[in-house]
């Protein structure tokens, strides 16, 4: 007989995964039985338990977090991206983490500053055409396709201009192409991965290092081993990154600028910050500036990518007072923790000086999780910010953007959150 969490929930009995339908459920047992929650699976033969308690989120993603492996919503994202950090565990994990973190360090996000530089560039030369013609431009679809962009460049640099003057095209415009993350995506998506392996290979032959995240990569040694990464798992971790690093950032960015054209106070303040700071120079990331970063905070807040996070657990515990059995599954929803009451204030206002410093340092550090926490949080964190912050200012400083749609756009809860439909944007020259 299966062993029940002691927690309260419902009598029915739920599939909790990351789909639309899990969300509306999650928030209605969150207001019946509060911030621990037991959900019994369809064939009764593992319960899920549902937090909301930072000292319960704190005690899976780092106090004990020794007792936690990825869950079963793992599963889907593991078809989709092989045994890569995302879905690795235990000691292959270790491993990878140790030789992929230096690819992630800050002195190499700088160094991708001018192809950041250049992409938006490009971008913003293409969407003033636009506006002088009055034209809306497709925000959603040229957002994705400018992070699409910019993690395959940061990868592969002068490579991913040889493959697309060799195919006429890049064949991973297939992730903007396409928005459903199904099987049949999962299947052509790895089938690119010969794309990679060639890359790989003629490197090798050439004996050639390019200033980029696949060279880094391959050229990382295990501390203890002294080894470089099978090339399996190298395939695996570039696959991943492309994956992981492109659709999270498309999206927040996306829902930044829905927010701001629905704010014009935050927006007027974003306008004035970004002109009190020196624009930077062609190769140079932009000059700090605060109020860009707590935009794009708020932002997370409220439409955190990664809406939904799983676990597992190894062996038995406690969550929020109660019997967890080895073998429950555990879920945190950065969408509801960052609505919570007891942390947000008027939780729905689009307001970045919630994280202004003062305000950051009264709030409990695990209230906000729009990169995870503990040793598994984002690898891609710095470089998302640096990419996100020079996108805003860059473009802030050209255009004013109006959202031309008569209703908000619907959010979609997959495995990451989006919009259900594209959004379109009225550019107006600043
Ligand atoms: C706004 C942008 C981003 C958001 C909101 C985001 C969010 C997240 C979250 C919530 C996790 C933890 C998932 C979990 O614990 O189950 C994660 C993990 C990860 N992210 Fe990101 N991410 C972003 C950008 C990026 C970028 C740019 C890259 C790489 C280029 C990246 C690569 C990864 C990888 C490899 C992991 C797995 C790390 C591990 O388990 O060791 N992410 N991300």
């Amino acid at each position: 007989m299966v062993q029940q969490v002691s927690a309260p929930g419902p009598q029915q009995r739920y599939d909790v995964d990351a789909n639309d339908e899990s969300l509306p459920l999650l928030q209605d047992l969150m207001q019946r039985f509060g911030d621990t929650c037991r959900v019994t699976s369809p064939g009764g033969d593992h319960d899920s338990v549902v937090i909301h308690n930072t000292d319960d989120i704190r005690h899976v993603l780092l106090g004990n977090r020794g007792n936690y492996v990825k869950g079963m919503a793992l599963n889907r994202v593991r078809v989709l991206l092989g045994n890569g950090l995302m879905a690795s565990e235990g000691e292959l994990w270790v491993r990878q983490r140790r030789m992929v973190q230096p690819a992630f360090q800050t002195q190499v996000i700088r160094g991708f500053a001018p192809l950041m530089r250049r992409a938006n560039a490009d971008l913003i030369e293409r969407w003033a055409a636009e506006a002088e013609r009055g034209e809306p431009v497709n925000l959603t679809h040229d957002l994705s396709e400018l992070a699409l962009n910019i993690v395959l460049r940061a990868l592969f640099s002068t490579d991913f201009e040889l493959l697309i003057d060799a195919e006429g095209s890049s064949p991973f415009d297939l992730l903007t192409k396409e928005t459903r993350r199904d099987l049949a995506f999962a299947a052509k998506f790895r089938a690119l991965a010969h794309l990679v392996r060639a890359m790989i290979d003629s490197r090798r032959k050439e004996q050639r290092i390019e200033m980029d995240l696949l060279s880094i990569l391959m050229e990382a040694r295990d501390k203890d081993s002294g080894e470089a990464m099978p090339d399996r798992a190298l395939v695996d971790e570039i696959m991943t990154l492309i994956v992981a690093g492109h659709e999270t950032t498309a999206s927040t960015l996306n829902w930044t600028w829905y927010l701001l054209s629905q704010n014009p106070k935050v927006e007027s303040r974003l306008h004035a910050a970004i002109a009190e700071t020196k624009p930077a120079l062609a190769n140079e990331p932009p000059a700090e500036c605060a109020y860009v970063e707590q935009v794009l905070q708020e932002s997370m807040r409220l439409y955190p990518a990664g809406w939904l996070l799983s676990r597992r657990a190894l062996g038995d515990d406690q969550l929020g007072g109660f019997h967890v059995p080895a073998g429950t599954e555990i879920f945190i929803c950065p969408y509801l923790l960052h609505r919570h009451e007891a942390h947000w204030d008027r939780p729905e206002a689009f307001d970045p000086e919630r994280f202004a410093p003062a305000a950051v340092e009264a709030r409990d550090r695990f209230a906000y999780l729009p990169f995870s926490a503990g040793p598994r949080f984002c690898i891609g964190t710095t470089f998302s910010m640096a990419e996100m912050t020079m996108h805003l200012s860059m473009v802030a400083r050209r255009f004013q953007l109006q959202y031309t749609g008569s209703e908000p756009p619907q959010a979609e809860f997959q495995i990451n959150l989006r919009t259900k439909q594209d959004i379109h944007m009225r550019l107006v020259a600043r």
